[in-house]
């Protein structure tokens, strides 16, 4: 083990906070057993008391002790997508406690993939809960220095930029169905090759990914359809910086072309806007990707971040 990740699971059991990969996003770290270390995670990352965080694990067999019952379709989830970008959420065993799961009886697993994420949790051995090492609301982090520009904390394990780039797709199994809470890293079309979905109830527990604003940038967003953008463009003037497929128009300062592949844009996605958010313009207008199946966790994020321009 290095001796990096050593200091963190050392650093953890004392009961503070690190940041650490995931192949999705950066999570924020802390002990999930320990009220007092998860009090301070909320603290540091000013989010809602009553909102649940996910527990990460480094194996199913850890995991499912945080479960009461096992449904068969989450064993079969879990045997296809863990690790992965995968969250599970299950009715909680006494080990979940009302402090991580925002006192709902259900708690949100995940055995995350990203190999210091792996190395972290095995050396620590229970269960770690971590949001997105973000501020509430803010773009999540995919690089170490996104954490670090935007978050005190006593240790950021570095793992390179995350491969996912988005954070783990949500299935809540606690019901008897099984509902997408938030589209992500394992498209819709995969998790159906397993098991059918059902569509998200009105009722379905609270969770801060389901906040209208979220995942947003300082800087006021704007989604434009592509045949719009130009128009948009020639009416706003140079105070724009530009998200899109196309080339750069030489009118505009800071434009970041994006990959047509949804995989490829999910990767770029947060550490573009921050980018965009850094340059000092009055708006960021981001070319709408297609309205087609693979986009739906791309088009989530923007719909959260940005939102339509004003007719
Ligand atoms: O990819 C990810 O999931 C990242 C990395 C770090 O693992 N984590 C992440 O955590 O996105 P966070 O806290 O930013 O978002 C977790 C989402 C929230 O919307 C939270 O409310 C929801 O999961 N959640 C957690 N437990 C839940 C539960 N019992 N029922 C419903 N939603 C839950
Ligand atoms: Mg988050």
């Amino acid at each position: 083990m290095s001796p990096e990740v050593r200091r963190a699971a050392e650093i953890l059991r004392a009961g503070g906070l690190v940041a650490f990969p995931t192949e999705t996003v950066y999570g924020l770290g802390a002990d999930a057993s320990n009220a007092d270390a998860v009090a301070r995670l909320y603290a540091a990352k000013g989010r809602p008391v009553d909102h649940p965080v996910i527990v990460h694990f480094a194996d199913p067999a850890t995991a499912f002790i945080w479960a009461r019952e096992v449904p068969d379709a989450a064993r079969a989830l879990a045997a296809k997508f863990w690790p992965g970008p995968l969250t599970l959420v299950l009715r909680r065993s006494p080990k979940a406690r009302d402090f991580v799961t925002g006192g709902q009886d259900s708690v949100g697993l995940r055995v995350p993939s990203h190999p210091v994420a792996q190395e972290l949790l095995r050396a620590f051995g229970d269960g770690v809960a971590a949001p997105s090492a973000n501020l509430f609301g803010n773009v999540s982090a995919t690089t170490a220095r996104h954490v670090l520009d935007e978050m005190k904390v006593e240790l950021v394990l570095d793992g390179g930029a995350s491969a996912v780039g988005i954070e783990s797709t949500i299935v809540d199994l606690s019901s008897g169905e099984a509902v997408l809470l938030r589209p992500g890293g394992i498209s819709r079309a995969q998790l159906e090759e397993i098991l059918p979905l059902t569509s998200k109830q009105a009722d379905s527990p609270r969770h801060s990914g389901g906040l209208e604003r979220h995942y947003a940038p300082r800087t006021p967003a704007l989604l434009v359809p592509p045949h719009e953008l130009d128009a948009e463009i020639a009416r706003r003037g140079a105070a724009v910086a530009v998200l899109a497929f196309s080339r750069p128009d030489e009118r505009v300062d800071y434009w970041i072309r994006m990959p047509r592949e949804p995989r490829a844009y999910a990767q770029k996605l947060y550490a573009a806007l921050r980018e965009l958010d850094a340059a000092g313009c009055a708006t960021i207008l981001v070319e709408s990707p297609p309205e087609t199946t693979e986009w739906t966790a791309v088009r989530d994020r923007l719909s959260r971040a940005a939102a339509s321009p004003v007719p």
